[in-house]
């Protein structure tokens, strides 16, 4: 008995974890509909019937994204927005391009893992393991290599190669969310009181205030 309501509950754990990714589809698709106010978990489907091609396309993923900015990097997403035929389907893309040292700075998908796919270039890359470890596990890429960022770890990738890179990433949410650190932390909007980061990050309130500006 008490063996049944183990096996059983076992299972209701299982079944929650898979239900905390995307859950799979009922329907072979649903296409997002914009104009509906419908709240769901992702975006509500249109009338199938009304399906088109051009609700399931992307162009232009080969022009390269403009990385003249500070970092020296350019995230072209194809997430649901770009495309809303991907509406509950769990999976959306990315190119990636990097200058000459160009940096993608510490940041978190909620809600996807990424695979990471060199096309061009060299890119060091580099997770952290979460508390307490916080082990740093990276890599330096070669044109062809492979990369996996485990769901909801910091990751960042950065060129250390002579010329321009690039990269195409696949990621297992439509909708995977980006939380760049520095931005949440420096540039969230109200500001975090500054005496609390100074003593969240060890340091004095000017840095923090100096931090604060840039983001
Ligand atoms: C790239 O971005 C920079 C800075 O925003 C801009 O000045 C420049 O015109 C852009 N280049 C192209 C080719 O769009």
């Amino acid at each position: 008995m008490a063996k049944n309501i183990l096996v059983l509950s076992l299972l209701v754990i299982t079944c929650a974890l898979v239900a905390a990714f995307e859950p799979s589809p009922l329907q072979d698709f649903c296409v997002a509909d914009p104009s509906s106010s419908a709240r769901v978990n992702g975006l509500a489907c249109m009338d199938p019937k009304l399906a088109q091609a051009d609700h399931f396309v992307f162009s232009g993923l080969h022009v390269a994204g403009n990385t003249s900015n500070p970092l020296g990097s350019r995230v072209t997403p194809v997430t649901v927005a770009q495309i809303p035929g991907l509406n509950t389907l769990g999976i959306a893309l990315a190119r990636i391009d990097y200058a000459p040292w160009g940096v993608v700075p510490p940041h978190v998908h909620p809600r996807a893992t990424e695979i990471l796919t060199v096309i061009e270039g060299s890119l060091e890359v580099g997770f952290v393991t979460s508390n307490p470890d916080n082990r740093l596990i990276s890599k330096v890429l070669q044109k062809g290599d492979v990369f996996v960022f485990p769901v909801g770890l910091i990751h960042f990738q950065r060129n250390v190669g002579h010329g321009n890179a690039f990269s195409i990433s696949g990621l297992s949410s439509q909708n995977p969310g980006v939380i760049t650190i520095a931005n949440t932390v420096f540039g969230s909007n109200p500001a975090i009181a500054d005496d609390l980061l100074a003593k969240a990050f060890q340091v004095d309130k000017s840095v923090v205030g100096q931090l604060q500006t840039k983001f």
